[in-house]
């Protein structure tokens, strides 16, 4: 496995590579990786002949700075699981070699980009897109991965390559939990031991509430699962919303859509450590 600092050394190896006809996934990640990450790479490795790993802890995206200051570095250990996974190449650049200048570019995909996380952390899905648009343009994978965990980050994705223009085939990668239920986070080395301990009744909560929706009306179980959270000590949910799986905008009713997803934020803690997770009701 090769570590390039320098986009174009990178960039360098990959035109051979794709002169001779292999094929190239790409896993974008801001490093700190766990299971999650891991199991989109070795994903990736099976689906192609090379595979690209980018860890790139990118600022853009971050609306809050304490956010940015407290995510943990990990790079390290982070080339020791990619190595174990088969990656061929991580891509860990500096924040100026990523942006040279200041990427004044603005990506506006509503109502996907504009919805809960979009409306929670203005600017966090445009910094996403500038990000993911310039390793696209920088890799030109065949393929890339995302996973399922960041639900609205991949219907975002998803609007991004349409309007690029590329053509770049978006694989959605299954949530990895805990045992306890807890979706692996690079997030979740930040929490006390306590915190950690309560942590799983998010999960907990959002499962129970599947067989409670086959008895009860949309409302009811939006306000279960509410109430069943913040019931907890050491959990505040921050929202809670029931949604269409295309649009992601609100629906009223079980009748309304097809697809029915449910996508909530939990504050947890006193730094407050904020963690997110969804359940599928229907589709
Ligand atoms: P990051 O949070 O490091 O996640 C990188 C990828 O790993 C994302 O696609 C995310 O959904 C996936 N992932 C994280 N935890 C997972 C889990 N428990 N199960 C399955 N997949 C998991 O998401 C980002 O970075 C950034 O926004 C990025 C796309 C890299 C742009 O900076």
């Amino acid at each position: 496995m090769k570590v390039f600092e320098k986009i174009a050394d990178l960039q360098n190896e990959l035109f051979i590579l794709r002169k001779g006809g292999k094929t190239v996934g790409l896993v974008p990640t801001m490093g700190a990786l766990h299971e999650g990450h891991a199991s989109l790479v070795e994903r990736s490795v099976k689906e192609n002949d090379v595979t690209v790993v980018s860890v790139f802890l990118n600022p853009t995206q971050f609306n809050d700075k304490g956010d940015l200051e407290r995510y943990p570095r990990t790079l390290d250990a982070d080339c020791r699981l990619l190595e174990s996974c088969g990656a061929d190449y991580v891509l860990a650049p500096s924040v100026s070699e990523m942006y040279p200048e200041e990427d004044r570019r603005v990506f506006d995909f509503p109502p996907q980009s504009t919805v809960m996380e979009g409306a929670k952390r203005p600017g966090h899905f445009n910094g996403v897109c500038q990000v993911v648009s310039r390793l696209f343009y920088i890799v030109r994978p065949n393929k890339a991965y995302f996973g399922e965990k960041d639900w609205q980050q991949i219907a975002v994705v998803k609007r991004l390559v349409e309007y690029i223009n590329m053509d770049i085939d978006i694989v959605e990668c299954p949530i990895i939990r805990d045992a306890d239920g807890l979706a692996k986070s690079s997030r979740n080395t930040l929490l006390t031991k306590d915190e950690r301990a309560v942590a799983p009744y998010i999960f907990k909560a959002l499962r129970d509430s599947v067989d409670y929706a086959e008895r009860h009306s949309l409302a009811e179980t939006h306000d279960k699962v509410v109430s069943d959270i913040n019931l907890v000590e050491g959990l505040e949910v921050e929202y809670f919303e029931i949604v269409d799986g295309n649009t992601l905008l609100p629906v009223s009713s079980w009748d309304s859509s097809s697809y029915i997803v449910g996508c909530i934020t939990v504050y947890c803690g006193m730094t407050p450590i904020r963690l997110i997770d969804h359940i599928k009701y229907k589709g």
